[in-house]
């Protein structure tokens, strides 16, 4: 499986921070918010990524992760000019796809809870048409929402509706078939101009194919999107993170723990960064794997 990080967007929402840089590449605590979301792909097992952001941004983005080969990854880039819908991500990234299936993340969701990697890894190998992840909200108008029945059975997704059928939110996390591409070909904008990942999702309702799998209690999902989700997002992290003594979306780390590099990589990967506690962090990570620095 192939994925895509959809990192484009005006991010009109956090003026005037992102007026001069990509939302996606805001600090959410000790870590580039884009860290987050590549850090779920790893998780999932792939590690042939696209970044799709705007022209502007697309340099930074380079700069930061270039081809990815210190974390064991395959990194492309492409553009996405105008923010056209999320789902514009399988019309661009189309040659990129090939004949292959492809996650989708959005590269301003922030998810963290035990035993994710093995599940996402489950997840991935029964795919049938599409899997999306649910979480339950007290807000959830604000997103795509999906209905349920009493046996877990999806019954209707809905982009921000005004009267929600339930609280769960459809996250930005998708996975899907290689038939993805076409679908959203198929699509045409909605009132608001843009490709709804929403009405993909619906095409494979249709087809009686889209799951939606409950992230549930204990697992969390965090918003970016505005000033006060974005410092309580930062705040979470840094709290977890001192508490625990582990870091949460550390690439370094998750590249090692998944035999992408091995200790001795890992170290100098920290080793280059030893100004700062984080790659302090990664250094003792990597002693702690047998490295010999
Ligand atoms: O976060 C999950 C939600 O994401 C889902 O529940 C919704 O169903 C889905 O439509 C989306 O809702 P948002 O209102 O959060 O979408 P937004 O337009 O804010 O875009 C999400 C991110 O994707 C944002 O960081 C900007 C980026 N983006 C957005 C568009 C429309 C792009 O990179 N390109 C785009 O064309």
């Amino acid at each position: 499986m192939k994925g895509i990080v959809l990192a484009g967007g005006t991010g009109t929402r956090l003026h005037p921070i992102t007026q001069a840089i990509s939302k996606q590449l805001l600090p959410v605590f000790d870590k580039p918010m884009v860290y987050y979301p590549i850090s779920v792909l790893m998780l999932a097992g792939i590690r042939d990524i696209l970044i799709i952001s705007t022209p502007a941004d697309l340099p930074n983005f380079r700069k930061l992760l270039g081809n990815g080969s210190q974390f064991g990854l395959k990194l492309s880039y492409a553009e996405q000019p105008n923010p056209n819908g999320l789902a514009e991500a399988f019309v661009i990234g189309e040659e990129f796809i090939g004949d292959d299936n492809v996650a989708l993340v959005l590269g301003d969701n922030i998810f963290y809870g035990q035993g994710f990697s093995s599940r996402l890894q489950e997840e991935v190998a029964k795919l049938d048409g599409c899997t999306l992840f649910g979480y339950p909200v007290t807000d959830p108008e604000r997103y795509g929402v999906g209905e349920m029945d009493a046996g877990g059975r999806l019954l209707s997704i809905e982009e921000k509706p005004a009267a929600p059928r339930s609280n769960r939110a459809i996250t930005g996390l998708y996975l899907y078939e290689n038939s993805v591409v076409d679908i959203a070909r198929s699509l045409s904008p909605s009132e608001r101009g843009e490709l709804e990942i929403t009405d993909v999702n619906r095409d494979y309702l249709q087809q009686g194919r889209a799951k939606l799998v409950d992230l549930g209690r204990g697992f969390a999902w965090l918003d970016t999107g505005t000033h006060d989700s974005l410092l309580e997002a930062g705040q979470f992290v840094q709290v977890l993170e001192h508490r625990t003594g582990v870091r949460i979306a550390c690439l370094e780390e998750v590249a090692l723990r998944m035999d992408y590099i091995d200790a001795d990589q890992c170290f100098e990967l920290g080793r280059a960064l030893t100004k700062s506690g984080y790659g302090e962090y990664v250094m003792s990570v990597a002693r702690a794997a047998g490295a010999s620095g």
